[in-house]
């Protein structure tokens, strides 16, 4: 087995919304003939169990009733218990011989980690996925601090709850906090906003929400679908002259739309630095 198809010992800590959710694809996909190599923990070691015992991979009580031989640590707990983690890892002897420590923690920096875990051997990946990873549409950003034998596995892994982009630059970990990460918050603000206007003129709740979120699906397929089409030309090709949407967009342009997106994701990206600073 080459390393590049190799099913790596892998252990997710923190079994919440975005850990079981990993857990389930990862399950599904990389660890679908070998399930017993992805091991899970969580606090809740009960919830943790029966999630493991459904997906028939392995659970422990805790980092230290790990086996001796885990490749890839995937911690996925909140930033405020990133410490407890820490410190458990620090006193694991075996810890030293991983592959990977790969962290889906907001704001915790690789220069951090690396702080609290000092084994240079050991690669750090920051993986930043966002709530899609439940209909495994996410976009998950990736920084490596090191080339490893173990990126391909890793990237595998993210691949299996949506599309990947590796970065060189871990700034740009932030900025996909800002983008991709928060997204969805953004996305479904302007969406209930649509909600909430088509109601105004008749609709009821829910032939508002399928004409909205039709929309939404159909204009993303189109765009996708015609990749050589800038989306200011088609802005302009929807708007004939004189008509509904192009009074529309005289709205959005005289009230600076654009800037205030802008400025919504600026206002999140220097949230996501001093949080990793
Ligand atoms: N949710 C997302 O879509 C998303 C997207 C991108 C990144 N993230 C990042 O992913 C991480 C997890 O987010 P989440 O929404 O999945 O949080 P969550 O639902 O709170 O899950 C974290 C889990 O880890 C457990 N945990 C905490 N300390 C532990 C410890 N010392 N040992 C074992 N388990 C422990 C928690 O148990 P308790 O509840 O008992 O503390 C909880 O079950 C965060 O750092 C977040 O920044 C999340």
């Amino acid at each position: 087995m080459t390393e590049q198809n190799s099913i790596y010992q892998t252990v997710i800590i923190g079994t919440g919304n975005l850990g079981s959710a990993l857990a389930v694809s990862f399950r599904e996909s990389i660890f679908n003939l070998d399930p017993k190599k992805l091991w899970l923990i969580d606090r809740d070691h009960n919830e943790a169990s029966s999630l493991a015992e459904s997906l028939n991979c392995s659970c422990a009580k805790d980092i230290a009733s790990l086996p001796s031989n885990i490749d890839i640590y995937l911690i996925a707990v909140k930033p405020q218990n990133a410490q407890e983690i820490f410190n458990a890892l620090l006193k694991k002897e075996s810890v030293k011989r991983a592959k990977a420590i790969v962290s889906v923690m907001a704001g915790v920096s690789t220069r951090f980690i690396r702080d609290k875990l000092p084994w240079e051997n050991i690669c750090i990946c920051r993986a930043m996925p966002n709530l899609a990873v439940k209909v495994k549409k996410s976009i998950t950003v990736l920084f490596f601090s090191a080339k490893s034998s173990v990126q391909p596995f890793i990237t595998a892994l993210f691949a299996s709850v949506g599309k990947v982009l590796t970065v060189k630059d871990e700034e740009l970990i932030d900025a996909a906090t800002a983008v991709s990460g928060s997204g969805p918050g953004f996305a479904g603000f302007l969406l209930d906003s649509f909600i909430e206007a088509a109601k105004s003129i008749g609709f009821d709740d829910t032939e508002a929400k399928l004409l909205v979120f039709e929309t939404f699906k159909g204009t993303l397929l189109y765009l996708e679908k015609e990749k050589d089409l800038a989306i200011t030309n088609f802005v302009s090709k929807v708007a004939s002259k004189g008509g509904t949407t192009e009074a529309g967009l005289k709205v959005l342009e005289k009230n600076k739309v654009k800037d205030i997106i802008t400025n919504t994701i600026h206002s999140a990206f220097k949230r996501a630095k001093e949080l990793s600073s």
